[in-house]
């Protein structure tokens, strides 16, 4: 059962972070937090929606301060509040289906109430999706008794959105594809820890708005675009130049790639038809700064998520010239985020 979005919104007025559950007894609470993912070499695609199995492998950079904290404890119905509202659809129904998953693995029925707090833009292209369902995966696994380990964990994730995968762990990970029908094997793996390499990545966000398409929809609606084998056939070989640049700690080799892969899958999205653009006017301007920025000599490149911001790396010398340069454009606003932890999940006091 869910509760009906009046019955939340009363007891949001009385009790924001209480659990909302006077209607049912409450046997402990779980905390997690999770941070979103720069996603470096870029996934796009499915090869299954059911068990949302991605086309290509695809390899990310886990990213402080932007993060996601549960709160789940128990109730009579399925309650969530994200950022202390009641969440509306489609989200709801995503959230739902996967407390149901989480619920089917565990073998129970229970009800849950959901409290989620995002630090950052939700839907707009910044990974909230990422941070939301692996800080969900890690406190349902305590919540309910898993037991999962963190790659099993990062399968769980997966099932709420794929980024999510990659959120469970901290630093620069992958998410390999996997061949199984069942996505046993489509699992994120770290490849070096956030103390590994220190870099920047400074954020322009340049519309804060939820997005009008959702990355599952485009994904949908682009699969059959005239570059889709051509992106799905190149990307084996931009994984093994992204894993030896991280390794290698090579930033002009990490960057080229990260920026290639970017800019090639946004390129798939405009071949389709319709074509998919999820670009500002600001987003363009940021995208030739940058490179305005290379010709002058300061190492950054772009990177840009299913939506019109513009993550841009570089190394920590060169971040404050990178901050000055996107302030200039205008109608944007600039975040700054670091190599982040992976998930943290403890029991708390209910
Ligand atoms: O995890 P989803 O379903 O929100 O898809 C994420 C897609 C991109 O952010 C565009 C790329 C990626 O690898 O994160």
């Amino acid at each position: 059962m869910v509760c009906s979005d009046k019955v939340l919104r009363n007891r949001i007025l009385t009790d924001r972070f209480s659990p909302i559950g006077q209607d049912g007894p409450v046997a402990k609470a779980v905390w997690a937090k999770a941070h979103a993912n720069l996603a470096l070499v870029k996934y796009w695609g499915k090869r299954d929606e059911e068990h949302n199995l991605p086309a290509v492998g695809s390899i990310s950079l886990t990213l402080a301060p932007l993060a996601t904290e549960v709160r789940v404890t128990q109730s009579q119905c399925d309650q969530i509040l994200v950022n202390g509202s009641p969440v509306p659809q489609p989200a709801k129904k995503k959230l739902v289906r996967f407390l149901d998953f989480a619920r089917s693995i565990a073998g129970t029925e229970v009800r849950l109430s959901v409290e989620v707090h995002t630090n950052f833009p939700v839907a707009a292209g910044l990974a909230s999706s990422a941070s939301t369902f692996a800080a969900l995966a890690a406190a349902l696994n305590k919540f309910l008794g898993l037991g999962l380990d963190p790659t099993r964990l990062s399968a769980v994730a997966r099932r709420g959105s794929g980024s999510a995968a990659r959120s469970i762990f901290g630093g620069f990970v992958e998410w390999i594809a996997g061949e199984r029908p069942d996505g046993e094997d489509s699992v994120a793996v770290p490849i070096a820890p956030s103390d590994h390499w220190r870099l920047s990545v400074v954020i322009a966000v340049t519309n804060s708005q939820p997005k009008r398409v959702s990355s599952s929809d485009g994904m949908r609606l682009t699969q059959h675009s005239l570059f889709f084998t051509a992106w799905q056939k190149e990307q084996e070989a931009d994984l093994t130049l992204a894993r030896q640049a991280i390794l290698r700690r090579d930033f002009h080799g990490l960057g080229e790639i990260a920026e290639h892969s970017a800019l090639k899958m946004h390129a798939l999205m405009m071949a389709a038809r319709p074509a998919l653009l999820y670009w500002e006017p600001a987003t363009v301007a940021v995208l030739q700064r940058v490179q305005d920025l290379r010709r002058s000599g300061v190492a950054a490149y772009c990177s840009i998520d299913a939506g019109p911001q513009v993550k841009v790396l570089c190394q920590p010398p060169d971040q404050e010239r990178v901050i000055v340069a996107l302030s200039e454009i205008g109608s944007l606003s600039v975040l700054v985020a670091e190599p982040g932890p992976g998930v943290q999940v403890r029991e708390v006091c209910p």
